[in-house]
């Protein structure tokens, strides 16, 4: 399974990441979390990064191709990957493809802007991990802390209402464009290209869940 997650910030690519990845035993790929694992480690890559993620821009093309293009060379990459936040711009998408970076689907996870700062302000998260809750839909057993190792959640830098609008913007401009080249892409009948799927992404957590289980297990569309 070569999977890439696509939606808004907060459309909840990550939540659904990890039914994914214990379903198919596959990595996620969250360009993300390695960014943001950089700017904790404090590494030159890091300082680069921090001051354009916290505006709610994106990190250059370059720094996250050479980020993506060492992480895919891993040994548990080799029975399949889920890519979560990567590619989200035309020029990541054809460095991917020219790169020899297949993938059998992309999902768009779809939620209106409209929703997505009430999850976004409520988002805690455990960091080592990449566990993702919401204080209302999707809340930890005990208030604050991890539910597998007792640790204490923390809120996002960039997931203040003036960064989240800044980053809303961005997806639109850049990001979501991608659907419609994959598939262009798909509808040019080459073998190589991936499946393209749209779930909705408004309802609970678990039927958003069972929609993608139907849709790459059950392996219907
Ligand atoms: P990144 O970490 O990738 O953030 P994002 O794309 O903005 O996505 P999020 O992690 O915010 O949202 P999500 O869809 O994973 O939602 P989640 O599951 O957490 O990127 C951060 C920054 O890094 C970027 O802004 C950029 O600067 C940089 N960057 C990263 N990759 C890059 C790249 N490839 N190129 C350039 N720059 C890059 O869910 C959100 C909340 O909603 C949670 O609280 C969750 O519990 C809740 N929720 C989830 N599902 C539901 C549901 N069905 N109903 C109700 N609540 C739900």
């Amino acid at each position: 399974m070569r999977l890439m997650l696509l939606g808004a910030p907060g459309a909840g690519k990550g939540t659904q990441a990890q039914f994914v990845r214990e379903h198919f035993g596959i990595p996620q790929i969250s360009t993300g979390d390695m960014l943001r694992a950089a700017i904790q480690a404090g590494s030159p890559l890091g300082m680069a990064a921090k001051q354009v993620m916290e505006s709610g821009g994106l990190v250059s093309d370059e720094i996250i191709m050479g980020l993506v293009r060492d992480r895919i060379h891993a040994p548990d990459c080799e029975s399949g990957y889920l890519f979560d936040g990567f590619p989200r711009t035309l020029p990541q998408a054809e460095g991917m493809r020219q790169a020899g970076i297949r993938l059998d689907w992309v999902v768009e996870i779809q939620v209106p802007d409209s929703d997505i700062i009430e999850r976004l302000s409520g988002r805690r998260i455990h960091p080592a991990s990449g566990r993702v809750y919401h204080i209302r839909h999707n809340p930890p057993r005990l208030t604050g802390v991890d539910d597998v190792t007792g640790e204490a959640l923390v809120q996002r830098d960039d997931d203040r209402e003036d960064i989240i609008r800044t980053r809303l913007s961005v997806y639109h401009d850049q990001t979501r464009p991608l659907v419609h080249y994959y598939e262009e892409w798909a509808a040019g009948g080459d073998p190589q290209a991936p499946r393209v799927a749209r779930v909705d992404g408004t309802r609970p957590v678990d039927e958003v869940r069972r929609e993608l289980e139907y849709l790459l297990v059950l392996d219907r569309t």
